[in-house]
């Protein structure tokens, strides 16, 4: 039974906070390691449920994972090394997109049959978007309607393709990536705007024959070369701290650190809207790590505002912000000045469908927003008042909306809130350590 939770309104928010490790990092880390020839060490792989999916499909794929604390250790056996105790094996990826549209691309070159599968979230999710790459590889893949989970992959010998995108997706560019490393020749995948590159930073790691042209957006890798084992340390996720970062802007006296916190120019364009807006956000001790940089935020409190003729945020930006976009939305309540947000279609078949899931729940508190088949329009300041908020089964939602309740009147109640566990756990515990007394509080669910 999945709780509800009541959050009243906070003055501030004070303190320091460890995010959990960087989801998008941990799906690749732990899926390059299931393939690599040897044993690879992780540390700070996220505790996410949609990492723990991750990682169970590798185990069902016979792959010996052993962990202790926060340390992992995974042993691939190379590329073909995975040793499935059934015919078909049968993999489910709960509610992770990374997992599903990631592992494909692993799965399409073995040469046995998988299928995976999701919960119904999942299932309503576009697949065709990663049948289309692997199938003009040589995988046969079948899917309801040609679109939608469960998927069952016939995997065959590849052969690499030149792959143009018409989506701007990092889990489309590593399913081919991924699939590109059982192939024979080289695998190229250019895409339409910048998506997050970790995968092509991490396959440098294990040594992948990989090349990057940043001119014509295209990555390419060798496939058939065996892949390193690494030791790699996960980097804190912007994704997650973006919650507390949003809180600490817009509720006054409030200054928050998070050290540890990976800051790929792909994932940092949330920081820089916000201070382009005003925000006070600092970035300390910016180091490199494994190729990621990485380093502390600083943030205390500020007025936000748009210029006269407000905000819009729309094209390349987007892919650097997707996740960010239902905490901006809260954000944009609060500051001075219109937020517009465009060419953001892909939020309606996330986790839910986020332009809408966003709209219901600045609604439901009492707030006003235009909605758009690609995106949305919020005019701020405006005065929010406590409601209840339908998660929709989606984490980013529950959690941006707990944040909409710290400056909202009254109480607000985001039902079904346990599905932040998908990406943060341990959300709800970190609020109430860095807000005042009796913020947040569990009702069961009636
Ligand atoms: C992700 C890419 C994004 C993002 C998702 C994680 C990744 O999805 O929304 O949460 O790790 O590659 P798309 O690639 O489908 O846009």
């Amino acid at each position: 039974m999945s709780r509800s939770m009541r959050i009243k309104g906070s003055a501030r928010i004070t303190g320091s906070l460890k995010v959990p490790g960087d989801k998008s990092i941990s799906h690749r880390i732990a899926m390059l390691a299931s393939v690599a020839s040897g044993s690879s060490k992780i540390t700070g792989l996220a505790s996410s449920a949609d990492c723990k999916a991750t990682l169970e499909c590798i185990r069902r794929l016979g792959v010996r994972i052993e962990e202790a604390g926060s340390e992992l250790v995974i042993h691939g056996e190379g590329l073909f090394g995975y040793r499935p105790r059934e015919p078909i094996v049968h993999l489910n990826a709960a509610n992770s997109g990374s997992t599903i549209r990631m592992l494909s691309g692993l799965l399409a070159g073995q040469r046995f049959a998988s299928q995976i599968d999701g919960d119904p979230s999942l299932r309503r999710r576009p697949m065709a978007r990663i049948i289309e790459p692997l199938s003009l590889m040589g995988a046969r893949v079948e899917a309801t309607d040609g679109n939608f989970a469960p998927l069952t992959i016939h995997g065959h010998n590849l052969l690499g393709i030149d792959y143009a995108s018409r989506v701007a997706s990092a889990q489309v560019k590593t399913c081919t990536l991924f699939a590109g490393l059982l192939a024979k020749g080289r695998t190229s995948f250019s895409e339409p705007a910048p998506s997050r590159n970790h995968t092509e930073l991490m396959l440098t790691q294990f040594d992948a024959a990989v090349e990057v042209d940043s001119s014509s957006r295209t990555v390419s890798v060798e496939g058939l070369h065996e892949l390193s084992p690494v030791d790699y340390q996960v980097p804190g996720d912007l994704s997650s701290a973006a919650f507390f970062i949003a809180a600490a802007t817009i509720l006054p006296d409030s200054r928050l650190l998070i050290p540890e916190v990976n800051l790929n120019p792909s994932r940092t364009a949330f920081i820089a809207v916000l201070n382009e807006l005003g925000a006070g956000i600092e970035q300390q001790n910016v180091r490199e790590r494994h190729g990621e940089p990485l380093g502390d935020l600083s943030i205390t409190s500020r007025r936000l505002a748009t210029e006269r003729r407000g905000s819009v945020l729309s094209g390349e930006i987007i892919p650097n912000i997707i996740d960010e976009i239902p905490i901006l939305a809260v954000v944009a309540t609060q500051l001075e000045g219109r937020l517009e947000i465009r060419d953001a279609r892909d939020l309606r078949v996330k986790e839910s469908d986020r332009i809408r899931t966003v709209a219901d729940g600045i609604r439901a508190l009492g707030g006003e927003i235009e909605e758009f088949d690609d995106g949305f329009a919020i005019a701020g300041p405006q005065r929010l008042v406590g409601g209840r908020v339908q998660t929709a089964g989606d984490h980013r939602i529950a959690m941006a909306f707990a944040i909409a309740g710290l400056i909202a009147e009254g109480t607000t109640e985001i039902i079904d809130a346990d599905c932040a566990s998908v990406s943060f756990p341990e959300f709800y515990e970190a609020l109430a350590m860095l807000t005042e007394p009796d913020t947040v509080a569990s009702a069961p669910i009636d």
